[in-house]
């Protein structure tokens, strides 16, 4: 890799950041390597793309080829995030443009916040919380705040994935059982997944085919007392459909860590008690965070030296 020195400066790759992400990790794993430009807002990437050799950027960003269009010497984009639904894969490959994402280091956050949701539905833990806080404690009952025990419950986990596969193995370490759907499933076999699932965790990435996946008639499937949880992307979900069947008590609760139009949540879905809502922070530890920074420069600066990576994401043909 060639070091930032006063006679390689002109070698080095010019890489757009489009958040400062951590500037100790940027400043000692990216710096010494590429020239950076900051570009934070939506104006300041479409000014830098001309000069950009690469990329590193959000889920947020969104990379179409409006964008590529504009970076005529761009060869590699680092996306600080597993899922890519936000870049068009298609037109990277047509490009030659390689891509990159930061898998496996968010693996464990992202399980441990799906265990944490559904602990917080079964046991309604935010409305017993805002009770406390709202000093409307009126005194213990034996009908008072009940929620459901999971000790022996079926889960169906779509999308067998490596979050899919760790969120099942918590999920199995408290005794649930556990059944994985996949996006190859016959429409006989996700019925009858759906009509044994009380809990329903979704983790397929979002493509074409995903989105949308649970809709209302899947949701009439599921039991009564079934649990919805999604820690992928808010359009896997027909956020309208749920929060009718949310509404009705159709189902038990839903704990959603995503959200079709982020950042808006819907109002009617804000007012509703049966569900645990969360803004988006499936990786959010500090440990996936860092790793996540790191596996992203990595990422972005084996790409720009025609390195074979573990991280280079291919188009599903
Ligand atoms: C989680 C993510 O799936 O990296 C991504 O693509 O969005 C993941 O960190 C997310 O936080 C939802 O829980």
């Amino acid at each position: 890799m060639v070091r930032k020195s006063k006679r390689s400066l002109v070698q080095l790759p010019t890489v757009v950041l489009t958040h400062p992400l951590f500037p100790e990790i940027v400043r000692q794993e990216l710096e010494p390597f590429a020239h950076i430009i900051l570009a934070k807002t939506p104006s300041a990437l479409k000014k830098a793309l001309p000069k950009a050799d690469g990329v590193l950027c959000l889920l947020t960003d969104q990379i179409t080829s409006r964008e590529l269009d504009r970076a005529p010497r761009l060869r590699a984009i680092a996306n600080f995030a597993v899922g890519v639904n936000n870049i068009d894969l298609e037109e990277c490959e047509k490009r030659g443009i390689r891509v990159a994402n930061t898998p496996d280091v968010l693996t464990r956050s992202t399980a441990e916040l799906a265990l944490a949701l559904l602990l917080a539905c079964a046991r309604r833990i935010p409305e017993g919380e805002a009770i406390c806080r709202k000093d409307a404690f009126s005194g213990w009952t034996p009908d008072y705040l009940l929620g459901l025990e999971l000790k022996g419950r079926h889960a169906v986990l779509a999308g067998p994935g490596r979050i899919g596969k760790e969120t099942g193995a918590l999920f199995q370490a408290l005794g649930l059982t556990v059944e994985y759907l996949s996006r190859s499933s016959s429409s006989l076999q996700i019925r009858q997944a759906l009509g044994r699932a009380q809990v329903l965790s979704l983790h397929f990435p979002l493509t074409p085919d995903t989105h949308h996946w649970l809709d209302s008639k899947r949701i009439a499937l599921l039991p009564r007392d079934a649990i919805v949880l999604n820690t992928t992307r808010g359009p896997t979900v027909d956020e309208k459909a749920l929060i009718t069947a949310l509404q009705k008590k159709r189902i038990f609760s839903a704990g959603l860590d995503v959200f079709e139009r982020e950042p808006r949540i819907p109002a009617a879905l804000r007012k509703l008690p049966n569900c645990v809502l969360l803004p988006h922070v499936g990786s959010a530890t500090l440990q996936a965070r860092h790793a996540m920074a790191r596996s992203a420069i990595q990422g972005i600066l084996g790409l720009l030296n025609g390195q074979r990576i573990p991280n280079e994401v291919k188009l599903k043909k």
